[in-house]
């Protein structure tokens, strides 16, 4: 979308202080109506999400990047959340050629030999698709959360995403993991069961690992890597 103004950011921040995540789900799926799309990884805090968006009929999309190296239970829960909510979330996939030709010319675990082979496998693998994703879209709802990193500490929950040229909605950005497994236990919601094994952040298979008690958060992710290299690319501020 062309980037909105000042003022009409302001309104939406203000418009949406206070409510709850339902409510403001509801307010700009009706400001933007078929602007809004949900992007989830399946990944706790997203199925709280879903949950609010198929439970109360909000009429956003959810959508998922399927990498094509998810572990089997995210798999699972994707399937288990298809069939409890009568739906079907739909996914977008890396495009074959640039896919193909990466694993041809560096093998399929490329990921571990270079910081630079890493994120090209992310920007084909996820990125790329991303962007086909939020194509016509005004507004982009993460599952984004302050206690993640330094980085989304800092976060507004509306913001102007400049790379993708969106407004980027973060519902639960200011909820503890505490609430978060709370409401799932709550509501029943279908969880990926790697959240009960040490996992709190959930990407692919090959790139993702439990972490220890005192570990930082998303220690699990790229393990490999310096901690500042860390970022896939989905979240250019974060
Ligand atoms: S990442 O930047 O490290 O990959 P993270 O796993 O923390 O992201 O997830 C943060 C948010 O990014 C999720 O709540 C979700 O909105 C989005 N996201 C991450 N991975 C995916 C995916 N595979 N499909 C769809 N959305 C995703
Ligand atoms: Fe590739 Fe790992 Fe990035 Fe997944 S997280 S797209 S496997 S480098």
């Amino acid at each position: 979308m062309q980037k909105p103004g000042t003022e009409l950011l302001n309104d939406l921040i203000h418009k949406i202080s206070g409510l709850s995540t339902i409510d403001a789900l509801k307010y700009l799926s009706a400001r933007f109506a078929g602007e809004v799309t949900f992007s989830s990884s399946l990944s706790y805090e997203d199925q709280v999400i879903t949950h609010d968006i198929l439970q109360n009929n909000i009429a956003i999309e959810i959508f998922t990047l399927d990498t094509g190296r998810l572990f089997a239970e995210t798999y699972a829960v994707w399937n288990s959340t298809n069939e409890r909510y009568h739906t079907h979330i739909k996914a977008y996939y890396p495009q074959h050629s640039p896919l193909e030709k990466f694993v041809e010319d560096n093998g399929p675990n490329a990921f571990y030999q270079s910081v630079e082979l890493r994120k090209q496998c992310c920007y084909i693998r996820k990125v790329e698709p991303l962007q086909r994703a939020l194509q016509g879209k005004s507004v982009w709802v993460t599952g984004l959360r302050a206690q993640h990193s330094d980085a989304r500490n800092h976060l507004p929950k509306l913001e102007w995403d400049e790379v993708n040229q969106i407004i980027k909605f973060h519902p639960l950005l200011h909820w503890s993991s505490e609430e978060v497994k709370e409401y799932v236990s709550a509501n029943n919601i279908p969880y990926n069961p790697l959240h009960d094994k040490g996992f709190v952040s959930i990407g692919c298979a090959p790139c993702t690992r439990a972490i220890k008690s005192g570990e930082d958060f998303r220690a699990g992710r790229w393990w490999w890597e310096d901690a500042n290299k860390k970022e896939c690319g989905l979240h250019s501020t974060s």
